[in-house]
């Protein structure tokens, strides 16, 4: 039997910057490895203001220069997320508020509720809370974003096939 694919979905404010970032570095990952269809991945912002945009074009040339496509447009996080995913990884302490305030007024200790983690939580190199918002800074915050999250999504990986029953 085939296990069903992990459903894993990364949140930022906008929905332009760290978390389409977050999701493009995890397929790249994902496709090197070869375990594309193990996984539904997607990325939402806490805001609606991006709605239908591409991810910045900063965030995207500094993961085209890593060769990370980054295909996402923004979308706003909406109730049915919190059942319809496995996993929410948070980018920073306001996500992460927001996301489980949203899990709060949903369904209180619903087992089928997400489990909701700190992006950063995943790091193995990097020792951070948080994913620093890029949008108002230079070209190095977007160099620094990719590097927290290439070792965020290395770590995340690991866990979940750690976690996957074998096939
Ligand atoms: P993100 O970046 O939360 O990483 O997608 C931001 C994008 C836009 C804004 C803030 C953060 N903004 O203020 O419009």
């Amino acid at each position: 039997m085939t296990a069903a694919p992990t459903r894993v979905l990364f949140i930022s404010l906008g929905n332009i910057c760290r978390s389409p970032a977050a999701e493009g570095v995890f397929l790249h990952l994902l496709a090197r490895e070869g375990l594309e269809d193990r996984f539904v991945v997607d990325s939402a912002g806490t805001g609606g203001w991006h709605v239908g945009r591409p991810a910045d074009r900063r965030m995207r040339a500094a993961a085209e220069r890593r060769g990370i496509h980054l295909p996402s447009r923004a979308r706003q996080l909406d109730r049915g997320d919190l059942l319809g995913f496995d996993r929410i990884l948070t980018m920073d302490d306001d996500n992460l508020r927001a996301v489980r305030s949203l899990a709060r007024e949903l369904a209180p200790g619903s087992a089928d509720l997400a489990l909701i983690e700190p992006m950063t939580s995943h790091c193995r190199r990097f020792q951070t809370r948080e994913v620093p918002d890029p949008y108002y800074g230079g070209e190095e915050g977007f160099e620094h974003v990719l590097d927290l999250l290439e070792d965020a999504c290395a770590g995340l990986l690991e866990t979940l096939q750690q976690d996957r029953p074998q096939r």
